[in-house]
Order: structure tokens, then sequence, then C-alpha cells
């Protein structure tokens, strides 16, 4: 595997002492990251010592190092995987034709947007997530937000170097501009929807880090089949990295199912309550939203620009490979569409659908993690389930985009009821679906942080292990 050199100012295995200019402009570009990162990113701890992993090498085992560090002395740098010999692209039109080393020039345009757009989302959850760490409920918790921080830091060094080696002057104005806009402001807002969305408390933080960084996952699976190569492989080593985030969400939400099964359990009267935990109801609520945040990422489910990533070699589907026909001319995919307020199937070209197909390969991943957590219900003797909303619930982009669809799918006072009026009814239930007024006011009473090594908030239940052989006691942070 190619080595990384950790000890340059900008850590690499892209070999980056060749190519002078191109380390000149990274140079320049390394201070307004810095810059940024310290105003923007985790808020109060910058200089406390945190104990983190950092890539030392790309190949699958062993590519991390552990150690005490501050987060502004992050090793942050630039890490592709190793390349592939003879790499071919594997889908579309250009099928079969041998992968570009360098952004083609018809498709410079597209691939910058498409790097542009997955780069943002990068900062965007460092910003949303930055006062967290007040009320972290422990210090293995506190340090896992910290290392996802830091390796969306990264992830975003690595769409900037791609902005910066093969697009030119566009390039590096645009690696700028991912410094400047800010999640959730509306005159320089972050590009998609749930990353301008607030991140207030932990539970949304573990619901964002299991839906949210699972998108992320799957724009990176379809991002890693690129013929663009240089794409596909620092997409392909990102995902090392996502694996962790998810971890982070999926163990999260059911470390908080776990604990509310046994408050409920405690509870004469089963109110977990009464006890200080979180109800499964506010749970319920609070998956509803982030998985449909989540959804629209997507993109629209008939999609002409889809079409065309995939036509062009650009963005196949996650796992192309298992997919027989690489030409996805020949198929076509059967949805349901709302036609005059009734939901009718109709069947789609396969390629216009290409961000549905997507979309379902991320359901299934995500119904793996909410039957996990159910497991945790049943072991508890409980009769309570969790589950994924419909995919057209609380739609804000696509054909389903702003209809009153309730979690089951269908349409609020059914077909024949006017728009007005369903939409009045949805709006009178939300608070049944949605994380309401009341239910954000109790969970954020729940977050008070616990900084003793060792000891965690009621309202969640220790996690089965530490970090890399380490107990949970361990002085993952160091606050003094
Ligand atoms: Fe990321
Ligand atoms: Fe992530």
């Amino acid at each position: 595997m190619s080595n990384v050199d950790l000890t340059a100012k900008i850590p690499n295995n892209v070999d980056l002492a060749q190519d002078k200019r191109l380390l000149r402009a990274l140079e320049q570009w390394q201070p307004n990251y810095l810059a940024w990162w310290k105003d923007m990113g985790p808020h109060g701890f910058q200089e406390k010592d945190v104990w983190l992993r950092t890539a030392i090498a790309v190949d699958a085992e062993g590519w991390a190092h552990f150690d005490y560090v501050k987060m502004p002395d992050y090793r942050w740098g630039i890490f592709l995987a190793d390349p592939v010999a003879d790499r071919r692209i594997g889908f579309g039109d250009a099928c079969g034709g041998p992968a570009w080393a360098v952004v083609p020039g018809e498709h410079r345009n597209v691939l910058r947007r498409l790097i542009v757009t997955q780069g943002d989302t990068e900062p965007a959850s460092v910003e949303q997530q930055r006062l967290l760490g007040h009320s972290a409920p422990s210090l293995y918790d506190l340090r896992n937000l910290f290392q996802v921080n830091v390796e969306e830091g990264r992830h975003l060094w690595a769409m900037v170097y791609l902005l910066h080696s093969q697009f030119g002057r566009d390039g590096r104005e645009e690696a700028e501009e991912l410094l400047q806009r800010r999640s959730g402001n509306p005159d320089k807002p972050r590009i998609l929807g749930a990353f301008n969305a607030p991140i207030e408390n932990w539970l949304d933080f573990f619901m964002f880090t299991m839906f949210t960084d699972r998108d992320g996952k799957y724009q990176l699976l379809a991002l890693a089949e690129s013929g663009f190569d240089p794409l596909a492989r620092t997409t392909r080593f990102m995902l090392t990295e996502e694996a962790h985030h998810m971890f982070v969400g999926e163990t999260g939400v059911e470390r908080v199912v776990q604990r509310s099964a046994e408050l409920m359990r405690q509870d004469p009267n089963g109110d977990v309550r009464a006890q200080g935990g979180i109800p499964l109801d506010v749970i319920q609520k609070h998956l509803n939203l982030w998985f449909a945040l989540s959804l629209d990422l997507f993109g629209g489910e008939i999609s002409s620009n889809a079409a065309s990533y995939f036509a062009a070699g650009l963005k196949g589907r996650a796992y192309e490979d298992k997919f027989s026909d690489h030409s996805a001319l020949h198929e076509s995919y059967r949805m349901p569409v709302v036609k005059q307020g009734k939901l009718i199937e109709e069947d789609v070209p396969l390629r216009n659908a290409m961000n549905e197909v997507l979309r379902d390969a991320y359901v299934d991943d995500c119904q793996r993690g909410v039957d996990r957590w159910n497991k945790r219900l049943e072991e508890a003797g409980l009769p309570d389930r969790l589950r994924l909303p419909s995919k057209r619930f609380y739609r804000h982009i696509g054909i389903y985009a702003d209809l009153p669809f309730d979690p089951d799918g269908n349409l609020v006072g059914g077909p024949a009821s006017p728009r007005r009026e369903a939409n009045a009814e949805w709006q009178r239930r939300r608070g049944e679906w949605l994380p309401s007024a009341d239910d954000k006011a109790y969970v954020a009473s729940l977050q008070k942080a616990v900084r003793q090594p060792g000891q965690i908030a009621n309202w969640l239940a220790r996690p089965a292990r530490g970090i890399k052989g380490l107990p949970f006691e361990y002085e993952y942070v160091r606050l003094d």
C-alpha cells in the first residue's frame, strides 16, 4: 500500500511533495481551514486531550493509530485508497472503458457539483454538532462525538484535494466557499436541507449519525463506483471512516432504547419519564424526523440528473458489481406516484429511478438497525417496537414532497379529502409523529454533562465495551 507521510505539513499518501503548485495551494487553504475549525468546530474543548484515532495507512487492517490529541493538532490529511490496476468504468454508456485519471472536460461541471455537494455536508455536520460537547452523557460519548467531528473535517480535506488538484481556479474558489457557508444560516446556508437542521440534543445526534451519516455511506458507495478514479479512490477510504460514525449512531440509539426499557420495568407504572428516561414514543418521533430528512438527501424519485450521472459513468449504484446488467437500459422500476390525489403504481425507466434504487438499499440498511433496537425491547419482555415510517412521510423533495402522508404512507383523510382539509388534519396530528415542543423540552431537560470517568447519564445505557480494548471507565477526554 502507498505510504502515508504523516510528518509532512499536510499528511498524505498522494506524493504531494512532487506537485509544488498543488502543495502551495493546499498550504494556503490550510490556515483558513484551521481558522474555520477553531471558530465553528467543537466549542469549549479545543485545548483538551482527546483519545483519538488517526489514519496512518489506508489498508483495511491497522490503518489507525490511537493517542491523546488536542483537536486542532489532529493530522488532517489526504488519503486515497490504493489504485486498482487497469481499472474500468463499471456501468453506463462507457461501461468497460478505462477509468479517468483526470477529470474529463465534458463532465467537469457535473463532477464539480457532485464533489462540492458531498464536501459541503462534511463541515456542515461539524457546525451542527459544535455545542453538544457541553451536554455529553459520558466521557466515552464525548470522545466519540469528537472522533466523528475530526473525521468529518478530514472528509472536507478529501473533497478539497479533488477540487484543488482537478478543477483549477474554479476548484480553489469552491474550496474557499466550503469554509464560508454556515449550517442553518439563512443568508449562506449549507447546500442540503438535513445539514441545516439543528442538532439540539444527544438523541438528535444519535439519530443523525444513524440516519444521516448512513445517507453519506450510500452517497459514498455510489461515488466509489465512479469512472472518475480519483473520486472513487478517495471515497473508498472515506467509507472506512464513515463506518464508525454509523456505529456511534446505531449503538447510541440502541443504548437509549435499552435504558428506557430498563427504566420502564423499574417503574411500578411502567412510566419511563418518572424514572428520568426517554419514552419510546419520543424516540420514535425523533426516528421519524431524521429518517425523513435523510431520505430527502437522495433526491427526487424520478430524476433525469440521476439518469445522466449513471449514463456518463459518474455515479453508480451501491455495490454495482452485484447487478448483472450495468447498462440499466432495459429495465424499469415500479413506484407509487400521486395522480389526482390517489396513489397509483407507475413504471419508470430504471436509469431515471437511480435515486430510488440507492434509497431502497439505504432503507434496507436502516431496517437492519431498527431490528437490532427491537431485539433489545424483545429481550426486555416489552411488546413495544420501533419502526421506520413510510418513505412518503414528511418529505420535502421528490414526488411526495409536502403532501400530507402519515407514517403508514397513506394520505391523511383518504383520497377523497380536499387537500386543504387534509393539510390541516396533518398539522393537527403532527405532534403524534414528530417531536413536539413538549418532547423537545423534556429531552432538553435531560441534557446534563456527565464528566467523571466511568459515569453515565441516567437516560442512557453504558456501551457493551470501551474503545480499542480499553474499558468504559477510561478517561477518554482529559478535562483538566
Ligand atoms: Fe463525512
Ligand atoms: Fe460521517
